[in-house]
């Protein structure tokens, strides 16, 4: 990969939109750990999360490793606590039993560091080393943050108690999506070489040939999944994979993590408030395995991962590949859901202007979408800026997850940007759609 430098006007526009999005950040954080008190915010709300105080400190300690030390090549702020906030040393279940910083420490320690983080901002140079051209670093450490910030918001969902977080309902439907959408057999070029801010997973740019397929043109809605469960899908083993129905006995599944009957329908928490379960909205906190069980049962099955990036970048007219289903703009409000500006997925049509070009609707924001792949790097692929970062998570144990949640914000979603899980996670804001192969004697007369 070569890079230029940044000088100039150029380099100015830089530090000032690298001090937006950091404090842009910063106050989601805040946000999302001021609305609990200290003691809400040292508990572990379920084995499956840190303590939010964990997540906080480690927010901070990061940006010191990455950023103070790396970038700026000064000394440490604290080297006394690296270990305790290492994700790797320390699994999420142990981590309340760790001497962790208290809530008023924690909070000093990470406007120590961001004091630092703009004096070394004001100085540094955009030269051409990896590490920082086009801000890298920088936007790596947003990118972490607000990761984590999602993951704050996954712990939110599952603390119990009186609801803290508001945020007005998402925009009402104004289309009906159509039910599929064709996409052309073809190439289409899959990742990027360009996005100054894509990490190493997402690179580099390479092209796929792909049959024809057909993908649903919205995520797969509650309603759908409720006909799901109604015709007794949990209980029959032909929609599962084996390891499915093992984990679907072992974990007792039989509806989406959050939901409970009301009377003859469905009720859904969501961050301390009970509503019925609406129709039109796509479902969430499903795993990997009751989505594919869903698929098989619908006669469809799982996007690849190649197909669900060709249905949201692949431009037919020009036969490139967009940042985004609409076009390489940023998003705003009218093109998703994102941002935990809305605390649920959006009923399906309520983002027209966001759709791609063949029409395929939401696939960036509302709900993480499962795909049928597991986790590699593509063709190509270099660790950088170290292989924690991604490249110790490729492999089997791993599905990929595209497009971002409501809880997703826009500087960690691009169309080209991977998640990963275990395919038996759902307190994550995921859901999905299915695809099909085309029958292609059909579709050609
Ligand atoms: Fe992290």
């Amino acid at each position: 990969m070569t890079h230029t430098a940044t000088e100039g006007a150029d380099a100015e526009a830089l530090r000032s939109r690298i001090a937006a999005e950091l404090e842009r950040t910063r106050a989601r954080t805040a946000l999302l750990t001021e609305v609990v008190d200290d003691a809400d915010l040292m508990r572990q709300h379920s084995p499956l999360m840190s303590p939010l105080v964990w997540d906080l400190a480690h927010v901070g300690n990061q940006e010191e490793l990455w950023l103070v030390r790396d970038v700026g090549g000064r000394e440490p702020v604290r080297c006394d606590i690296d270990d305790l906030y290492d994700a790797f040393k320390q699994p999420r279940r142990d981590r309340p039993a760790l001497p962790l910083l208290p809530p008023t420490e924690a909070r000093a320690y990470l406007a120590t560091v961001r004091d630092k983080v703009f004096d070394l901002l004001d100085r540094v140079a955009f030269d051409n080393r990896p590490l920082v051209a086009d801000g890298f670093a920088f936007g790596m450490i947003v990118q972490h943050e607000q990761q984590h910030d999602e993951t704050m918001l996954a712990t939110h969902q599952l603390r119990s108690g009186p609801a803290v977080l508001q945020a007005p309902p998402p925009p009402e439907p104004t289309v009906r999506p159509a039910g599929e959408v064709l996409v052309p057999a073809g190439p289409f070029v899959m990742g990027t070489d360009t996005d100054p801010w894509a990490l190493d997973n997402e690179r580099p740019a390479h092209r796929v040939e792909l049959p024809a397929y057909f993908i649903d043109a919205a995520p797969v809605t509650n309603g759908a999944y409720a006909e799901f469960i109604a015709d007794g899908g949990y209980d029959d083993p032909r929609w599962w994979t084996e390891q499915g129905w093992r984990h679907r006995q072992e974990a007792e599944l039989s509806a989406p993590l959050h939901w409970r009957r009301d009377g003859s329908g469905w009720a859904y928490r969501r961050f301390g408030h009970w509503s019925a379960v609406r129709d039109d909205e796509p479902v969430v906190h499903v795993c990997f395995h009751e989505a594919q069980a869903y698929a098989t049962w619908a006669g469809k099955r799982l996007p690849t991962e190649a197909e669900w990036e060709k249905a949201a970048r692949w431009d037919p007219a020009t036969g490139r590949s967009r940042r985004y289903p609409w076009g390489d703009e940023e998003p705003t409000s009218a093109h998703a859901n994102l941002g935990q500006r809305h605390l649920w997925p959006a009923p399906v049509g309520a983002y027209p202007a966001g759709a791609s070009p063949l029409g395929v609707h939401q696939l960036i924001g509302d709900v993480w979408e499962w795909t049928s792949t597991s986790f590699r790097g593509h063709p190509g692929f270099v660790a950088f800026p170290y292989r924690e970062y991604s490249e110790v998570f490729f492999g089997e144990d791993h599905q990929v997850l595209r497009g971002g949640s409501f809880g997703t914000d826009r500087a960690a979603c691009r169309g080209t940007f991977r998640n990963w899980d275990y395919p038996i996670r759902r307190q994550i804001f995921s859901g999905f759609r299915c695809a099909r192969d085309a029958d292609l004697e059909q579709d050609h007369r």
